[in-house]
């Protein structure tokens, strides 16, 4: 027997099937990492079996290709499709403005890149994610370079953060691409998001922030009452 959904997973589900009934004939597809994200490919899957055909889909994570690879979606990678007709992922919070945290699922890095090389970036999230002011539920995860941790907390504390290096069962998270991850916590919140990634991007070793500032097209939330797509 199968436990019963909680309603927040009801209301990923809503967000992913929506999502993947914008995916269309021939299209290449980026597949983003999470829980939001698996009820994509879930839903991708069942319509690849009902007889949509697309050129391939390219994951955002490890995770997320042996999970799609398992459902026989057909992968391929950024070499063989340089540019996706459409990304389509999960994210920690979203602001009014559609900027995001991402991340916590340590998948950042891959996943900005596909956000980059996208036609068009649809989020999709239960209706918990949204937020006023980003910063304030989950904290900023950085992507460093392993050796410069300690220089790189200490420039990151300067700009008002508190810093944990990630951990997995008590040793160092270690990112698909051989990175650490920093989590920043700013206790007022995260007041001017561009301003903090730029900042971020100036210290020698920081790979990549959870910021994600004018890259969303399309914003799908699953809450009670069905979905919501912004704008
Ligand atoms: C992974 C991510 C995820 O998209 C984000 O953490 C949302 O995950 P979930 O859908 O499980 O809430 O950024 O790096």
């Amino acid at each position: 027997m199968t436990a019963p959904m909680s309603p927040q997973d009801t209301w990923k589900q809503r967000a992913g099937s929506a999502a993947a009934d914008l995916i269309e004939e021939g299209m290449v597809v980026g597949l983003g990492t999470g829980s939001t994200a698996a009820y994509l490919v879930r839903a991708l899957a069942q319509r690849i079996q009902q007889g949509l055909q697309i050129k391939g889909a390219v994951a955002s994570s490890l995770a997320t290709y042996e999970m799609a690879n398992n459902l026989n979606i057909p992968m391929t990678d950024l070499d063989d499709y340089p540019e996706l007709d459409i990304y389509i992922d999960g994210a920690d919070e979203i602001d009014p403005q559609l900027r995001l945290i991402k991340g916590a699922g340590g998948a950042l890095l891959r996943e900005k890149i596909l956000a980059s090389a996208a036609r068009r970036f649809v989020v999709i999230a239960d209706s918990s994610k949204k937020v006023t002011q980003l910063g304030h539920r989950y904290p900023l995860p950085v992507e460093i370079i392993p050796l410069a941790k300690t220089p790189i907390a200490l420039q990151i504390s300067r700009l008002g953060a508190q810093i944990q290096i990630r951990h997995n069962n008590n040793i160092p998270f270690i990112t698909d691409n051989h990175n650490y991850i920093l989590d920043c916590t700013f206790p007022q919140g995260i007041g001017d998001p561009a301003q903090l990634d730029a900042q971020l991007h100036n210290i020698v070793g920081v790979v990549e922030t959870g910021l994600f500032i004018h890259m969303v097209s399309q914003v799908i939330i699953g809450g009670p009452e069905g979905v919501q797509v912004f704008p």
